[in-house]
């Protein structure tokens, strides 16, 4: 792929997550602001804004961070990681509003730049209960800029995926701003003792999911036994796997995705060349195996990609024992044929 940038598209899918995003998003709203306006109708309109958006903004930053861990741990979530670029975009854009409204209705109108004015307002950062909490919520915001406007594929290019990919696990380090942010103004504010209780079960949720994927990870890893003269490890049976679909194997620096397709088991690099992402997640569509996130194709015995395109991944050997899958964890070069190992009628 070059590095020309090329316009987003959208298929059914897309549209049909984004639509499903933009519901939430106006439900959460009008409920927010109904409701605030019941209970609460001191609450002035701009600060109804700041509220809404800033709370729904937390809230999609949440899903962001749990889609990861529970599509790891149960693959019907895999349509919810499909598109999480596009809930990032859209959550940040939401955080703007936040803060644009923040900065609008307490900086604005002094004779400071209003951008010095939120760090320079509240000079007590050494005081734990005073700490300019807005401060934290600025350095979260210019985090989550950088993340959107890198979100596209051109920039993942540009910057390459190792690059890339360190940038956007800053998520964790915004995710902890924005907590620290909301936490002192709760206090600061004597405001919301809600916001903290659902706030913590959110930190426990996000927390939690993330400890019992790895879990599960380590697991998978330690239940790889040893290798056999040859050099094949053993992987598991063949009827772990389901048709047209695979198994992760993990081996040292290895991690391997085993596809069973037509009577027959094949080997390939876990790591798309698109942008890294889990192939043993995907499935075999039209004879290829097809990457989960943004559907880039390879085929199963050779690891390259149907002509015209030219990305190609390591391809393993593999054999069979009964209904015991042995895979050679040593990496073929990018795009070697390596013939499947065929099942024997009688497994
Ligand atoms: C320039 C950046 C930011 C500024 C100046 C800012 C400012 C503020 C202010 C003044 C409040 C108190 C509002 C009130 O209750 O009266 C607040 C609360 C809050 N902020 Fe921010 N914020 C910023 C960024 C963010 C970001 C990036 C997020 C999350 C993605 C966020 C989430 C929240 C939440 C959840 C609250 C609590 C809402 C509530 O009071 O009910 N903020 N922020
Ligand atoms: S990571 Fe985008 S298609 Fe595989």
């Amino acid at each position: 792929m070059g590095l020309a940038y090329k316009a987003v598209t959208w298929n059914r899918q897309k549209k049909i997550y984004d639509i499903g995003i933009l519901l939430l998003i106006a439900v959460y709203m009008l409920v927010f602001v109904v409701l605030t306006s019941v209970l609460h109708p001191e609450v002035p309109p701009p600060t109804l804004i700041i509220r809404s958006t800033g709370t729904l903004a937390l809230l999609l930053l949440h899903i962001i961070l749990v889609i990861g861990p529970l599509s790891r741990l149960d693959k019907r979530f895999l349509p919810l990681l499909y598109n999480r670029r596009h809930l990032g975009v859209i959550m940040f854009l939401v955080a703007l509003v936040h803060g644009g409204f923040s900065i609008l209705q307490f900086h604005a109108f002094g004779d400071l730049n209003p951008i010095v004015s939120v760090i320079t307002s509240n000079t007590h950062y050494g005081n734990l209960m005073r700490f300019p909490f807005q401060s934290l919520g600025l350095v979260a915001l210019i985090l989550l800029f950088l993340m959107a406007a890198t979100s596209h594929d051109f920039w993942l290019h540009n910057l390459g995926p190792r690059v890339w990919k360190s940038l956007h696990m800053m998520v964790y380090l915004a995710y902890a701003l924005i907590i620290m942010h909301v936490m002192l103004g709760v206090v600061q504010l004597e405001d919301s003792p809600w916001l903290v209780g659902t706030l913590g079960l959110g930190m426990l949720l996000v927390v939690g999911l993330h400890l019992v994927s790895a879990r599960n990870t380590f697991q998978l890893d330690q239940a790889v036994k040893s290798g056999d003269e040859q050099g094949f490890v053993y992987a598991g049976e063949i009827d772990e796997i389901e048709e047209n679909r695979a198994k992760l194997m993990r081996f040292e620096d290895q991690s391997i995705a085993i596809f069973k397709y037509q009577g027959k088991v094949s080997a390939v690099d876990n790591a798309c060349k698109h942008q890294n992402g889990p192939l043993s997640e995907g499935k075999i569509v039209d004879g290829c195996i097809t990457c989960p996130w943004h559907g880039y194709q390879y085929l199963p015995e050779s690891g390259a990609s149907p002509p015209p395109f030219e990305e190609r991944i390591c391809t393993y050997h593999i054999k069979l024992i009964g209904s015991s899958i042995w895979v050679n964890p040593h990496p073929n070069s990018l795009g070697t044929l390596v013939e499947a190992a065929t099942i024997s009628p009688e497994v």
